[in-house]
Formats: structure tokens, C-alpha cells, sequence
């Protein structure tokens, strides 16, 4: 196994993305904030399956943090971080330093309106601003064929693929299914914050989202019963979503009424963690296309 090169500078990865594409090699980016784990893992290898150069980028972005979240203690494992990288068979890591990626002067902010002020936006102002102007610099520096992300973040995707649509990005935009514990609990980087008993507590998000997408599969379109049995499975554990949403695919309005064709439910939940506090996101896009219907089934039989 051969070890990603790793740049720190801007210049070392534009360069190395004009050679490869003069050789002709498909480049597929990987963009993350390290403390990788399997969900990571596996959009790595889905590149690397898809693309001759895949290029993973870590970077830790302060603009999509607020004042009071975890930017400062966000987990920085980086060795441990190369060596997944390596073992994925990733060609190349970006991995800059705050000045690289933002020197001096730097004044330019993406947004996407609207799409980025609701669910996770309402409670994370300028978030997706942060996102959409990192995720922005990264796809231009790369410059790949392809660009791999999870549908955890599924908000995230959705902007991301208005943004690029809106400014004609060449860069397509590939959505991953999220990576899941065995009991279903979505992988994050911030899984590690919790104790056994917030471990413990968490696993009712994929239950609730697991007992949605059951009533889906079995015909309900009615947005006020699947809502109600998703906040009955977390009131069961005692736990209050931030926000639990039921949002159309087209411009993430809030479903009134029945679903018409296919709708995300989606929902963040504080836990309370030894040193302070972590907020965990999920969602279910509930649809009978092939690719999310599957994604139902598997979340149903892990919970069940
Ligand atoms: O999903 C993430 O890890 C981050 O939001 C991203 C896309 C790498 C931008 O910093």
C-alpha cells in the first residue's frame, strides 16, 4: 500500500490536479473535516472505485462554526487520519492550514438563501454560508470530475447541489448513503463525545426515524401521523429535537398535509455530554425510488 501524498499548500495541490489531468486521470474529491471514520471510509472507496485520482481534503473550517460550538475542540486525530486514508488507497490529501485556505484579505461569503436559513440553518446562523464557501473553494482548487458526500448531512447536499446547479459548477455531485452503527445510529465525528449512557439514549433517533419510515413503506402519507410517531419514540427516551421536520424535496417547505411524491424528515438532537453538550443530525428521505427505499430497509432492520 502506497501513502497518500499529503499537500498543505494551496500551489502543491493545483499543481498535482494539472499534471493528473493532463495525464488524463478522473479525479474524485473527497471533501472532510478529518476525525474519519467508516461513513468517511466509505465515500473514500466509492471514489476510488469511480475515479483513477481520488484527493480527500481535511480542514477543520471556522466559518461554518458558531461563537459557542465545538470549533476549538472538534477531534484532530491526524496520523490517525492518514493511516484510513492510506488504507482506502486514497491518492492525496489537502490538508491546509486556517491562513492557506483563508489568507489575509479574504472577504468572499456564499449563500444560498432560504434553503440555508431553515432546519439546521435556523439554529446555526451563517452555517451554510461557512459550507457553501469552503465546499466552493475546495471543488474549484480540485478541480474534479466527481464529488463524493454523505446524505447525513443531507441539508448540506441539498444546498450544495442548488449552489453548484445555480453557478453552473462542472463538478458533479454524488450523494452517499449515511454509514450506520448496528443499531442504527448514523456515524458521525461526533459520536465520540458521548458517554455509554448518551450512546445509550441516542440510539431512539434511528428508532424514531426507523418507525416513520415504516408507516411510509406501509402507505401513510399524512405528515401529522408520521411526525407524531417519530416525537413519541424520542418522548419515550425523554428526548426533544431541536427541530423535527417533514420537508419536500423541491425547496425544503414543510409538508402540510400529505406528502405528495417524496419528502426528507429530518431532525437534530442535543444530547448532554460530560464536558457540555453535542448536537446529533439525522434524516430519512421517505421515497419508493429504489436507491432510498433500500436505505429504508436497511435502517428498518437494524432497528428492529
Ligand atoms: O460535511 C463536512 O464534513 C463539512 O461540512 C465539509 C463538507 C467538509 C465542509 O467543511
Amino acid at each position: 500500500m502506497s501513502k497518500p501524498l499529503v499537500f498543505t499548500r494551496r500551489s502543491q495541490l493545483t499543481e498535482f490536479v494539472q499534471n493528473t489531468k493532463a495525464r488524463g486521470d478522473h479525479i474524485g474529491l473527497v471533501p472532510t473535516m478529518g476525525a474519519l471514520h467508516e461513513g468517511h471510509a466509505t465515500l473514500i472507496r466509492r471514489s476510488v472505485s469511480e475515479n483513477s485520482v481520488t484527493i480527500a481534503t481535511i480542514f477543520v473550517n471556522p466559518k461554518q462554526f458558531g461563537p459557542s460550538e465545538d470549533f476549538g475542540r472538534y477531534p484532530r486525530p491526524l496520523a490517525d487520519d492518514l493511516a484510513l486514508l492510506e488504507s482506502c488507497k486514497a491518492t492525496a490529501v489537502f490538508a491546509p492550514s486556517i491562513q492557506e485556505m483563508y489568507p489575509e484579505g479574504f472577504k468572499t461569503s456564499v449563500r444560498v438563501p432560504d434553503l440555508s436559513d431553515v432546519m439546521c440553518g435556523s439554529f446555526r446562523q451563517g452555517h451554510f454560508d461557512g459550507v457553501c464557501t469552503v465546499v466552493l473553494l475546495l471543488l474549484n482548487l480540485a478541480s474534479a470530475h466527481k464529488a463524493y458526500f454523505g446524505l447525513k448531512d443531507f441539508q448540506q447536499f441539498f444546498i450544495m447541489r442548488r449552489m453548484c446547479l445555480d453557478l453552473a459548477h462542472p463538478t458533479e455531485l454524488i450523494p452517499v448513503a449515511t454509514v450506520r452503527e448496528s443499531d442504527g445510529l448514523a456515524m458521525s465525528s461526533r459520536n465520540r463525545y458521548l458517554n455509554p449512557e448518551a450512546r445509550q439514549k441516542a440510539s431512539a433517533i434511528p428508532q424514531a426515524l426507523a418507525q416513520a419510515a415504516k408507516l411510509f413503506l406501509n402507505g401513510e402519507r399524512k405528515a401529522e401521523i408520521i411526525v407524531s410517531k417519530a416525537v413519541q419514540v424520542l418522548s419515550a427516551e425523554k428526548l426533544q429535537p431541536q427541530y423535527l421536520d417533514l420537508r419536500d424535496l423541491e425547496a425544503l417547505q414543510t409538508v402540510v398535509g400529505e406528502i405528495q411524491n417524496e419528502a426528507v424528515l429530518a431532525l437534530a438532537q442535543p444530547m448532554s455530554v460530560p464536558n457540555g453538550s453535542c448536537r446529533l443530525i439525522d434524516n430519512i428521505v421517505l421515497s419508493t425510488n429504489p436507491f432510498y427505499r433500500g436505505i429504508l430497509e436497511d435502517l428498518i432492520a437494524r432497528t428492529t
